[in-house]
């Protein structure tokens, strides 16, 4: 297949974005495709090789068979690409505009989840100039968070109300809108779903940090985590992350990939799962959590690529009949 890698992109994660999609373009190779890059600069502009990409409604991509959207954040990972690869009329690795914009808000993904029942922590949506006293409710630490992002960029811990402020302030720098949240404590896991009509659970993995939380160092400098699969957890834990992950995956009506977090309190004792996010388009390197979670469940990351190329044709084929 000819398979349209596009990386870069408008958002914070650009640079996420280029090393995520330079080791799909390998994968893609290695799996027998042929890979061809398709350049987003932070303005919006799209390159192929240098030269400007025209773009024709239902008049496709660079002659590919197939677009594979490796963008964070923003601008890529949030349905707007999504929406324009469906005007083109091109089949599209991962999920479709609702699932994409859905999980790209925090507000709306947990509002939606809490509707369904799925245990989260407690949470507050926040608007820039609203009264922040309710908020006391949620205790301390709180997490605060812009709505639309990734990778940890814009998110503080708050220890001390004095704190909190200066902590909206630079989630408003990334968003309008900001989520508070209170704090779980105990284990990061972490779990990779591939499939559509029948998506499937890899291993959970267990996130280990040197620091005190996720943050985007962590996230990115080699020996910032620690993956540990299968999550030291017991056997009846790790099935219900599983399932869990699997039942967030079809309820958002997502497709081909994602990445679901989780939170799980009092893990040696008795474990409370607590769903944290569902990430559609996650890190995507050959290191990454996505690609090693399924490396240790038996599926190699040129396979992967290879099943993620048939997901796409799979579901346009399926949604054009
Ligand atoms: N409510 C919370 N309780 C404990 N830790 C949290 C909470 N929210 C976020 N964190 C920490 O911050 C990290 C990033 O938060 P997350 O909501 O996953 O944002 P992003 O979309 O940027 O990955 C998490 O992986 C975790 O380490
Ligand atoms: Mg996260």
């Amino acid at each position: 297949m000819r398979v349209a890698v596009l990386e870069g992109g408008r958002s914070s994660e650009h640079e996420v974005s280029v090393a995520s999609a330079a080791a799909v373009r390998a994968g893609l190779t290695e799996a027998g495709h042929e890979a061809v890059a398709v350049e987003i600069s932070r303005e919006g502009r799209w390159t192929h090789g240098g030269e400007p990409v025209t773009l024709r409604p239902a008049g496709g991509l660079l002659d590919c068979e197939v677009a594979f959207p490796v963008l964070h954040g923003p601008y890529g990972e949030d349905g707007t690409v999504q929406g324009l690869l469906e005007a083109l009329d091109v089949p599209y690795a991962g999920a479709g505009v609702l699932a994409s914009a859905v999980c790209m808000d925090k507000v709306v993904f947990k509002d939606l989840m809490q509707s369904a029942g799925v245990p989260q922590v407690g949470y507050a949506a926040v608007r820039e100039g609203d009264d922040t006293a309710a908020l006391a409710g949620l205790g301390l630490p709180v997490f605060v968070k812009p709505a639309r992002m990734g990778s940890s960029l814009g998110i503080s811990k708050v220890a001390a109300a004095e704190e909190l402020p200066a902590a909206l302030e630079a989630a408003f720098d990334q968003d309008r809108l900001a989520i508070v949240e209170a704090m779980a404590h105990g284990m990061e896991v972490e779990c990779s779903v591939l499939g559509n009509e029948a998506p499937e659970a890899s291993l959970p993995g267990e996130i280990v940090l040197e620091g005190d939380w996720y943050d985007y160092g962590a996230k990115y400098r080699p020996g910032g985590m620690e993956l540990v699969v299968p999550a030291r957890l017991p056997e009846s834990a790790l099935e219900h992350v599983r399932a869990m992950a699997v039942d967030v995956f079809t309820r958002v009506r997502c497709a081909g990939m994602a990445r679901c977090d989780f939170f799980v309190e009092d893990p040696r004792g008795h474990p409370r799962v607590l769903l944290n996010e569902l990430n559609t388009i996650p890190g995507f390197t050959q290191t990454s959590v996505y690609a090693k979670l399924f490396e240790a469940s038996g599926l190699s990351y040129p396979r992967l690529l290879d099943r993620l190329v048939e997901l796409a044709l799979e579901r346009h084929a399926r949604e054009h009949r």
